[in-house]
């Protein structure tokens, strides 16, 4: 058996997957079995924003490796101090607990919301997603991912994404949990006015504002943080993803986490040496080689040019443009990956694109020039 009849036999059925066996990675490039080459425009599903095996992640991994794997949170290291400090000056928020993904960073926040405020009540939005362990599914809009495990947390509301009217922040409320720009519910960017008013409803309520960057940070929007676009401080910031260079890791950064004390809350891989190596790597290229600002550039040029295949939307490197139809669009996705693009599917009807921010113009170029002829293949 292969990989694939393997996988299949064996392990759990819970994701639908390409026909491919990813076998190795380079930049903005994922190849076959057999040495076939695919531009990843999944990025890794957001991960991959410094690159597959960026040279600069895999010497710290190699390195760490080396010198310690993991020890435990029973003693100090070095890599997460060094890691806490850099996160807490590049968001200029206080206080990190680290995670091993953005459904733990989820997790982590509820905990420290609830308990800075002794309250029950949290606010999301339709649409929104936050990970698929209890609690952040209890804030995640699908039904189809939700039903199936109720009863969830109790205390959750939902309200509409961009209409500030239908968020009743109220004395009950410990906090409103958003997402910057909604990844998987299709690529849809909060306006300011509705994130600053948000902000300004928690301060009057004393309620927390809680910004789930797990997709939108580390550079993909244009800015390191999308909240530092918007000019919105969140009291609690969710990190994942981009964050480790590809290997799991996840944050919360802000001061209400003073509220957890000792034995409140732990993970025994949380900050791993390993992980803490890669992610300090991660985001010293993020920023040495000024990536955000490259994907602000770049990703208003190549929206533009989406735009012209089809309706498109979104912040630098994170990019949606809409099918007519959810068949048109399985059509879509299934042609540009027999073209050697790889895309996802996001929200109703929109293809996700993300690009690694380490992808240059002429990935980009190669990107809508496949778009182009699938989007006229499958309309014909
Ligand atoms: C905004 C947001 N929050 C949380 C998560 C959950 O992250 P993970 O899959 O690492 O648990 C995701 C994953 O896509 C996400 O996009």
């Amino acid at each position: 058996m292969n990989a694939i009849g393997k996988t299949d036999f064996f392990a759990a059925d819970t994701y639908s997957r390409f026909p491919l066996v990813a076998e190795r990675g380079k930049g903005a490039w994922i190849f076959g079995e057999k040495g076939e080459k695919y531009l990843d425009f999944v990025g890794g599903l957001g991960t991959a924003a410094v690159g597959h095996c960026n040279p600069q992640v895999v010497k710290a991994i190699t390195a760490q490796s080396k010198k310690l794997i993991h020890a435990s949170n029973l003693f100090y290291s070095e890599e997460q101090a060094e890691l806490s400090e850099l996160l807490c000056s590049i968001s200029g928020l206080e206080k990190v607990f680290l995670t091993n993904s953005g459904a733990e960073s989820v997790e982590c926040a509820i905990k420290t919301v609830r308990k800075a405020t002794g309250r029950e009540k949290i606010i999301a939005f339709k649409n929104g997603f936050h990970g698929r362990t209890m609690g952040a599914l209890s804030l995640t809009w699908n039904e189809k991912y939700r039903l199936p495990f109720e009863p969830l947390l109790s205390g959750v509301e939902f309200a509409e994404f961009n209409n500030l009217e239908s968020v009743e922040i109220d004395g009950e409320t410990a906090a409103v949990f958003v997402e910057p720009v909604q990844g998987e519910g299709g690529v849809v960017p909060a306006e300011k006015e509705f994130l600053k008013g948000l902000k300004d409803s928690c301060e009057d309520k004393q309620a927390l504002l809680v910004l789930d960057e797990v997709q939108t940070g580390f550079g993909r929007t244009g800015h390191m943080f999308a909240f530092q676009k918007y000019g919105v401080t969140p009291d609690l910031l969710c990190l994942s993803k981009a964050m480790g260079g590809g290997v799991p890791i996840g944050a919360v950064v802000g001061s209400p986490l003073e509220a957890l004390k000792k034995g409140e809350h732990a993970s025994t891989f949380g900050g791993n040496p390993l992980a803490c190596a890669a992610s300090i790597a991660a985001i010293k290229f993020i920023l040495k080689k000024k990536l955000a600002e490259k994907a602000r550039v770049l990703g208003g040029r190549f929206i533009h040019k989406v735009s012209e295949i089809a309706p498109s939307r979104g912040l630098g490197f994170m990019v949606a443009i809409e099918a007519e139809s959810e068949e048109e669009r399985g059509k879509i996705v299934s042609k540009a990956f027999e073209k050697k693009l790889l895309l996802s599917k996001a929200g109703k009807k929109a293809i996700r694109i993300m690009p690694p921010l380490v992808a240059s113009e002429k990935h980009l170029g190669q990107c809508v020039k496949i778009l182009e002829s699938v989007f006229s293949r499958c309309k014909s």
